[in-house]
C-alpha cells in the first residue's frame, strides 16, 4: 500500500486503500476525473416540476447526437426521473472496486443516476446533508466518464443540499442553466437561484423558459396562449444570458413519458428548433 496523506480511502496510518493506489494528497482523484471533463453544466431550478429533467435529458441527448461526448449524471436523490426519460430503467452499472461504469444510451452519451441503484423507483430516499454529498462526489469521481466533452448535471430544485454539493464537487468551472416557466410566480424562486450560484462561486450560463407557449399539433406553430417573457425580463434583470424558451408541447410529456427522447424522434418540428437553439450557445464552447 502506498503512502497517502489524505485521499478518500486513506487510513489514519497514511496508508492508502484506494484501488488505484493514490499517492498524492485530497482530491487527486476527483481532480483527475473532472480534468477529462471540458465542461460542466449543472441544470437547476428554484422549484419542482418546470421540467427540469427534460430539459437536462434533451440537451445530453442532442449534444450526443452532434458529435459530443457526453455524460448525464442525476442527483436528484428524491425523484431519479433520467433512467426513465432515457429507458434506461432497470438498468444496473458495472460495479469493480471503487469504480462503476455509467450506463451507455448511446456511443455518445453515458449516464448515471441513483435511480440505477434503488431496488424499485417507490423506495424513498432519506438522506442527510453530509450523505448526499459523499454521494453526488462519488458520482463523480467513482464513475468512470473517461473524456467527455460535456457532464450535464440534473439537480432536485431549489437552492439546498444537492445544488450546493454539485457545484462545490465540479468546481468553479461549473456553470449553471437555469429552468424557469413563465408565470411570475417563478421568478422569485428563479432570482434565488442566480444569487444562490454567484454565492457559491459559479457563472450562470443563462436561463430557459419551459412550458412558454403551445405547440400546436393541429397547425404545428406555436401559439402564445399566456404570457410569456418572464424568463427573458428576468435574465436581463439578473445580468444573464436569455437561452431561449420550449413551448408546452404534449409531444415532450409524452416522449418522456414513453422513454425516448424527444430529441432523438422530433428535432424537425418548432419545439425540436427550439431545443436546438438553446444548445446552440453550448456547441459554440471553445474545444
Ligand atoms: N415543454 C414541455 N411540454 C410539455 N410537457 C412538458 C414540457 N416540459 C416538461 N414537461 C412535462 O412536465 C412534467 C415535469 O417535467 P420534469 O422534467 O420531470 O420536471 P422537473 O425535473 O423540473 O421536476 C413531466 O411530465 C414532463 O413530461
Ligand atoms: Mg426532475
Ligand atoms: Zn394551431
Amino acid at each position: 500500500m502506498s503512502e497517502c496523506s489524505g485521499c478518500a480511502s486513506a487510513a489514519p496510518d497514511g496508508s492508502c486503500s484506494s484501488a488505484t493506489g493514490c499517492d498524492k494528497p485530497g482530491d487527486d482523484k476527483l481532480q483527475k476525473t473532472l480534468g477529462r471533463i471540458k465542461h460542466k453544466i449543472v441544470v437547476m431550478s428554484g422549484k419542482g416540476g418546470v421540467g427540469k429533467s427534460t430539459v437536462a435529458a434533451n440537451i445530453a441527448v442532442a449534444l450526443s447526437l452532434a458529435g459530443k461526448k457526453v455524460g448525464l449524471l442525476d442527483v436528484d436523490v428524491h425523484g431519479p426521473s433520467i433512467p426513465r426519460l432515457l429507458s434506461l430503467k432497470g438498468q444496473k452499472p458495472h460495479m469493480g472496486d471503487q469504480i462503476m461504469e455509467p450506463v451507455p444510451w448511446s456511443k455518445n452519451l453515458s449516464v448515471m443516476s441513483l435511480g440505477f441503484m434503488l431496488e424499485d423507483d417507490r423506495q424513498a430516499v432519506i438522506w442527510r446533508g453530509p450523505v448526499k454529498m459523499g454521494m453526488i462526489k462519488q458520482f463523480v469521481e467513482d464513475v468512470m466518464w473517461g473524456d467527455l466533452d460535456f457532464l450535464i448535471v440534473d439537480c432536485p430544485p431549489g437552492t439546498g443540499d444537492e445544488p450546493l454539493s454539485t457545484l462545490q464537487t465540479l468546481g468553479p468551472t461549473a456553470i449553471a442553466v437555469i429552468v424557469t416557466t413563465p408565470q411570475g410566480v417563478a421568478v422569485d424562486d428563479v432570482r434565488r437561484s442566480v444569487s444562490f450560484v454567484g454565492e457559491v462561486g459559479n457563472r450562470v450560463l443563462g436561463i430557459v423558459e419551459n412550458m412558454s407557449g403551445f405547440a400546436c399539433p393541429d397547425c404545428g406553430t406555436i401559439h402564445n396562449i399566456f404570457n410569456s417573457g418572464g424568463g427573458e425580463e428576468l435574465a436581463t434583470e439578473a445580468g444573464v444570458r436569455f437561452l431561449g424558451r420550449i413551448p408546452l408541447d404534449p409531444e415532450v410529456s409524452t416522449s418522456g413519458d414513453e422513454g425516448f427522447p424527444f430529441m432523438k424522434v422530433h428535432r424537425d418540428t418548432a419545439t425540436g428548433k427550439a431545443m436546438q437553439a438553446i444548445i446552440e450557445p453550448l456547441l459554440a464552447f471553445p474545444e
